[in-house]
């Protein structure tokens, strides 16, 4: 019984920490694009319905946004534990199988992202949802599979060639968030390698944790006011699409 009243009580904790995205806060130096993603991801994932398909879904952390019936996810990473290990451009689904895809951050990975996107639009019934997300700014990740940033033309050139009808194109973040997330990973990421290298190296979590989240919501505070000023810089772009009838 006590047992489970803890359990009850951190569970509860846990969701609140993630629905006040101090997860984040705390877990990462790159609270503000991950927030800015994750906003994103809750004002349009209620439009992804039925049967949905998380294709490269990592470790599926947009899932408990969504409120599609059936979730699946593909990705070839094992050690994310997907539900389906598979290669994104060689989606293992019969044609139309899906109402709705989500598919963030990933377009950037391929070396073809069109291959990624004619398998999407096979495997999504016409007229389905399809949410797309894509860096501009983001640094270089997952070396050496990491291939192309996006500007909005770029994006939509590649969407619309491959069969989806934009329905909004949405900027996420804008010049302060570029700068102030870049500032603050590299920041707390020297800061982090000369305590390592120094006595209060055992120091380092208590330390960093504390700048990093000050500053995070300060600058991110200051973004939300700022972005607008600038049209040119974003942190990326975010899609919803329409999968056209052939
Ligand atoms: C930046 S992560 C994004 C993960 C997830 N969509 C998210 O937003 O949290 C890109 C993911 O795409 C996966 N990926 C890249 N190329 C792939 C491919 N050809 N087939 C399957 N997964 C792939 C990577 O393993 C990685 O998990």
């Amino acid at each position: 019984m006590q047992i489970s009243t803890y359990n009850d009580v951190v569970s509860r904790a846990r969701e609140l920490s993630r629905d006040l995205d101090l997860d984040l806060l705390f877990r990462t130096y790159l609270f503000i694009p991950r927030k800015i993603l994750r906003d994103a991801i809750r004002e349009f994932g209620g439009q992804l319905d039925g049967k949905l398909l998380d294709v490269g879904c990592g470790r599926q952390q947009y899932r408990r946004f969504l409120n599609c019936d059936q979730y699946f996810g593909i990705e070839w990473c094992l050690e994310k534990r997907p539900p389906v290990v598979a290669d994104v451009t060689q989606i293992p689904f019969r044609d139309r199988a899906f109402d709705s895809a989500l598919c963030t951050e990933v377009l950037e990975h391929l070396p073809e992202p069109g291959r990624c996107l004619d398998e999407i639009r096979r495997v999504v019934k016409p007229g389905g949802s399809v949410f797309f997300t894509v860096p501009m700014t983001v640094h270089t990740h997952s070396e050496p599979h990491d291939f192309y940033r996006y500007t909005e033309y770029g994006l939509r050139y590649l969407l619309e060639k491959h069969g989806f009808e934009i329905v909004t194109l949405r900027r996420l973040g804008g010049v302060v968030s570029v700068m102030a997330s870049r500032g603050i990973n590299l920041g707390c990421e020297a800061m982090s390698e000369r305590l390592d290298r120094s006595a209060l190296r055992g120091l380092r979590r208590l330390l960093v944790t504390p700048l990093a989240a000050g500053g995070s919501l300060a600058l991110y505070g200051l973004s939300r006011l700022m972005d607008g000023v600038e049209q040119r810089d974003a942190i990326g772009w975010a899609a919803m699409c329409r999968r056209v009838a052939n």
